[in-house]
């Protein structure tokens, strides 16, 4: 089932001295239950095209399609509260909030009540593996890995059936990288999520289904 389709989507940055064509004509299909890696330089696009899957920027040529509506004549807020999740490379925690406040923030932003969202997001802590121990702590007194994982609990959190994530293992070591692999690649196949990953690891690019690659603002399916 599709998911997500963009149909010759370009997007360019004017600056005060030159227009980047950071994204050109770029189509594909990204369909739920997969996992898909871009892959690509530093520079090619990635970024921008995902912050575009993410509605966070307008294309400026094209279309994406969430499940067959246009983004366009969508409420580009509500599906990047209710249908998209962005993960990032440096976690993007709330400092001043401990593991379980951060997962039960978009809960109760969503109008979930406090006790039903504690529960929720205990649940879902537990989910990517993480224990009671972690409750309490805030970002700065865990692991690099541990805030991933948090950081992937509050984007299922989220809701939502897409989750993008911009080089989610970039500052994790080899053992966590592959924990936050394995838990990305299970949110696909096991919960039906629409998974996209950015990353420039070739042990990343190998756990997913599919992989494209960008180059100069274009992508290629890879395999
Ligand atoms: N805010 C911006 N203003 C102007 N140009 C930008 C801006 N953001 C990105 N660019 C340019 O757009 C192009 C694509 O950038 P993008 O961040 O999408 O690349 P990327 O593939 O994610 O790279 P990386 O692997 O280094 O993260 C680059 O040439 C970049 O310099
Ligand atoms: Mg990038």
């Amino acid at each position: 089932m599709e998911t997500l389709r963009a149909e010759k989507v370009s997007y360019s940055y004017q600056t005060k001295y030159q227009k980047v064509d950071a994204v050109r004509e770029v189509s594909c299909i990204f369909e739920h239950k997969k996992m898909y890696a871009i892959i690509g330089e530093s520079g090619s696009g990635k970024s921008t095209f995902l912050s575009l899957l993410a509605g966070l920027d307008v294309p400026d040529a094209g279309t994406i399609y969430v499940q067959g509506q246009s983004l366009k004549e969508m409420d580009r807020d509500a599906y990047r509260l209710n249908q998209a999740s962005v993960v990032y490379q440096s976690f993007h925690l709330f400092p001043l909030l401990n593991a379980l406040e951060n997962v039960m923030l978009p809960l109760e932003f969503k109008g979930m009540k406090k006790k039903d969202a504690k529960r929720a997001a205990q649940e879902l802590l537990h989910k990517v593996g993480l224990t009671e121990k972690i409750y309490r702590q805030f970002p700065k007194m865990m692991s690099g890995g541990e805030q991933q994982r948090v950081a992937i609990a509050r984007a299922v959190a989220a809701g939502g059936e897409v989750i993008l994530a911009d080089e989610p293992t970039g500052n994790l070591d080899s053992e966590n990288e592959e924990k936050i692999v394995e838990l990305l690649k299970n949110l696909a196949h096991e919960d039906g999520y629409t998974v996209i990953v950015i990353t420039h690891n070739p042990s990343v690019a190998e756990a997913a289904d599919h992989v494209f690659r960008m180059k100069d603002g274009a992508m290629e399916a890879v395999r």
